[in-house]
């Protein structure tokens, strides 16, 4: 047995860990700004709720879930969780939230896994930032979330496109079911064993078929058989992004693969990702808590996809790796106790320092103080210990002078505000 890593896992390391947490440090920093309030839930849940709730003919519960049988006394079925939502909508119902307190804004963040086909863009191992707000059946909670959405783009600089489409609810979805399960049997032979599936078990994934994309554009759409109320939403959501300012386009063909979803659904599209492009996806599932158990409540929430966004920071060239302001070198083990104090007199004062060994040779440290991108290389020798001085070496001017640590912090700092 080999001990690598198993296909669709990644090490993350580097420049690609540092593009992921951008990604999470702002997502986070934005979704705070817009009150929203962590929740953190198992990575292991029942099998069961991502059956009642993804849906039991969803790809994702169908083919692409990690189970395994617990050995406790129930021998209880259980699964890595390959999506957010369930789990934080059994968390809101079981800690009573629905009766008590049903207005929540949550966000939360961690690995999801899915045993799909690896590619670039898609993994076994991903990590999602997700949010989920409940007792919102407004359209203003709609648009909020995608000028939020918007907002986080934008701010990481990466080119995207915003797509929307309302999907209709449990009034009005069972016309257009019915709709596509009609053209799906009139076009039979044009479509793939996958879809012929589909028909029957969920007519709505008809709309992702693959083989020719050509033959969809045909199919019904959703936006056609809107109920008065879930037209009237749409529209709403709709003006409030322009009044917003938000750019978007409707793609009346956009379905979600998870069954829970009603009204809007929206996807974000960034460039330079090749096929799996949609860094952002979610909508509506107004009737969801009821049908895990809760009460009648209304819920909508997307989840951004870490890895997928973070490429496409890189690919923007929004992700350097991170470079130490400065760093510090004891000239032998006397002094490492000084050292260290100069070490967090710069931390102090708010810039990234690292302190080298003082059992290397200082060509060598002065050497790897320049491969890791380091401007500043400050020397604690012991003749300048005692004058009160340390000696300042910039190595981008080549320069070299004694100095007070104050001098050297002041002369660090103004380098790294440029
Ligand atoms: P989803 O569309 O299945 O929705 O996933 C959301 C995002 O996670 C995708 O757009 C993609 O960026 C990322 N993603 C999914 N699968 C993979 C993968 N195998 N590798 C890399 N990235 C992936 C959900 O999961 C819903 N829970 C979103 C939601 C929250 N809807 C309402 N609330």
């Amino acid at each position: 047995m080999e001990l690598t890593r198993l296909r669709g896992f990644r090490d993350l390391i580097g420049a690609d860990a540092r593009a992921m947490s951008l990604v999470e440090e702002r997502a986070r920093a934005i979704f705070e700004r817009y009150s929203l309030k962590e929740i953190r839930i198992p990575v292991l849940e029942r099998t069961q709720l991502y059956a009642r709730s993804s849906g039991e003919t969803s790809d994702v519960v169908e083919k692409q879930m990690y189970t395994f049988t617990d050995r406790d006394e129930g021998e209880t079925v259980v699964a890595l969780r390959p999506e957010g939502t369930p789990g934080v909508v059994r968390a809101y119902i079981e800690a009573g939230l629905d009766r008590t307190d049903p207005e929540q804004r949550l966000f939360y963040s961690g690995p999801m896994f899915r045993r799909e086909r690896p590619q670039k863009g898609r993994y076994r191992q991903f990590y999602q930032f997700g949010v989920e707000v409940f007792g919102r059946p407004d359209a203003a909670c709609d648009a909020e979330l995608l000028i939020m959405i918007d907002e986080l783009c934008r701010d990481l600089k990466i080119p995207f496109t915003m797509e929307i489409n309302s999907i209709g609810d449990h009034k009005c979805r069972p016309a257009f079911r019915e709709a596509l399960v009609a053209w799906g049997r009139a076009h039979w032979d044009e479509l793939d064993d996958d879809c012929h599936n589909r028909i029957d078990r969920n007519p709505l994934r008809l709309l992702d078929c693959k083989r020719d994309a050509k033959v969809t554009e045909s199919a019904p759409k959703s936006l056609d058989f809107l109920c008065d109320e879930c037209r009237t939403h749409f529209e709403t959501v709709k003006e409030l992004l322009s009044a917003a300012s938000v750019e978007y386009v409707v793609n009346p063909r956009m379905v979600r693969g998870l069954d829970y979803y009603t009204r809007t659904a929206f996807e974000v599209m960034a460039g330079g990702l090749g096929a799996q492009s949609t860094v952002v996806a979610g909508g509506r599932y107004d009737g969801l808590v009821e049908t895990m158990g809760g009460a009648s409540i209304a819920g909508i929430g997307f989840a951004i996809g870490v890895d997928r966004m973070a490429l496409a920071l890189e690919a923007a060239g929004g992700a350097q790796p991170k470079k130490p302001a400065v760093v510090i070198v004891p000239l032998g083990k006397a002094m490492t106790p000084q050292a260290n104090v100069v070490a967090q007199e710069f931390r102090s004062a708010g810039l990234d320092t690292e302190l080298f060994s003082p059992e290397r040779k200082l060509k060598a440290l002065l050497g790897r103080a320049s491969k890791i991108g380091s401007e500043f290389v400050v020397i604690v020798g012991e003749d300048e210990n005692a004058r009160g001085v340390v000696q300042l070496l910039d190595l981008k001017q080549s320069g070299q002078q004694a100095v007070t640590l104050q001098e050297a912090i002041e002369s660090v700092r103004n380098s790294a505000k440029k």
